[in-house]
């Protein structure tokens, strides 16, 4: 099943949607959604290689696309990229806030600057392009979609960093709808479960698949989810069907946070060998 089963092809022809981070994985998945129906796509990330490649994936769904390098941290840096886009593709009627990073540390081991470092990336990223991007979303009456998480509303073991940085994100998709709507401006948040395939999941989960069977067991739906599940959620909020639907986390994780986080902390501790360092 693909998007334009369900939806029309055109239904973003003639707008532009924007993707923070969107040079690979869940990103590059919503991308590839907005192209198949009909949306120009500007990309920013830090790697060239990895943007040409997604250029040349959505320029085959005959997308129209714009790629900057630069880092979300950088605000002078984004803002040019947004420049840049408006030129060649008009103005931002979507914005994704895609750029994240992440790794498993528990507190103890993560240092001051690893902790800043996702901060950074995650919701002073997120910020940094809402702020660059809101004249053009004020002249589209735009949206916005942020990248939550599970770590936003559910500790989890070895997430500090993440779940600060994605209930910071939340917190702020919340205030822009508050603030923004005045201008037209719409503000969700979606916040996936695990994507088969991506490097979210390489990085907080550990290649042993007994470790990935088990907890696909434990998800309700009992299957990691897909980019395109998130990709299409990312449509329908950024659709005219979501009109009326403003400063909103829609969870798209098959359930998996349903019963909270402690059978995948547990999995984690023990993977990291963390219950034993404790004890010993
Ligand atoms: N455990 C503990 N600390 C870690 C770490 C890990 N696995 N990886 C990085 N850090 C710390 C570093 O040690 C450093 O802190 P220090 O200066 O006190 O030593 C700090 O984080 C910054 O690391 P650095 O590599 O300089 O940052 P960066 O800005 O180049 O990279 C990261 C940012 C760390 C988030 C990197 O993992 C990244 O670029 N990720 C992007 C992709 C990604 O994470 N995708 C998955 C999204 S779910």
């Amino acid at each position: 099943m693909t998007i334009t089963d369900y939806l029309p092809n055109d239904l973003f022809a003639g707008k532009t949607v924007f993707v923070t981070g969107g040079g690979s994985g869940i990103n590059l998945g919503i991308a590839r959604n907005f192209a198949a129906v009909g949306a120009a796509v500007g990309l920013c990330g830090r790697t060239a290689d990895k943007l040409e490649r997604a250029r040349a994936d959505l320029e085959a769904l005959g997308a129209r696309v714009a790629t900057a390098v630069a880092d979300v941290r950088d605000y002078d840096a984004l803002a040019a990229a947004f420049e840049a886009t408006l030129e060649e593709l008009g103005p931002i009627h979507t914005l994704v806030c895609g750029a994240a990073g992440n790794f498993l540390a528990p507190a103890e081991h993560l240092s001051a600057n690893g902790f800043k470092a996702v901060v950074d990336i995650d919701l002073l990223g997120s910020f940094n392009a809402c702020r660059a991007a809101f004249e053009q979303l004020r002249r589209t009456r735009g949206n916005v979609l942020f990248v939550s998480a599970g770590q936003a509303f559910t500790p989890y073991f070895a997430q500090a960093h993440a779940g600060a940085a994605k209930a910071g994100i939340d917190n702020l998709m919340r205030t822009l709808a508050l603030e923004w709507g005045r201008f037209g401006i719409r503000s969700n948040s979606i916040a996936p479960g695990p994507i088969e395939g991506t490097e979210g999941v390489r990085r907080l989960a550990p290649g042993d698949p007994k470790f990935h069977e088990r907890l696909k067991r434990a998800i309700p739906l009992g299957r990691y989810g897909t980019v395109d599940d998130i990709g299409q959620m990312a449509v329908f909020l950024a659709s005219p069907l979501a009109a009326y639907v403003t400063g909103t986390r829609v969870v798209v994780d098959g359930g998996q946070n349903l019963p909270g986080s402690g059978l995948y902390s547990q999995m984690i501790m023990q993977a990291m060998g963390e219950r034993e360092a404790a004890s010993g």
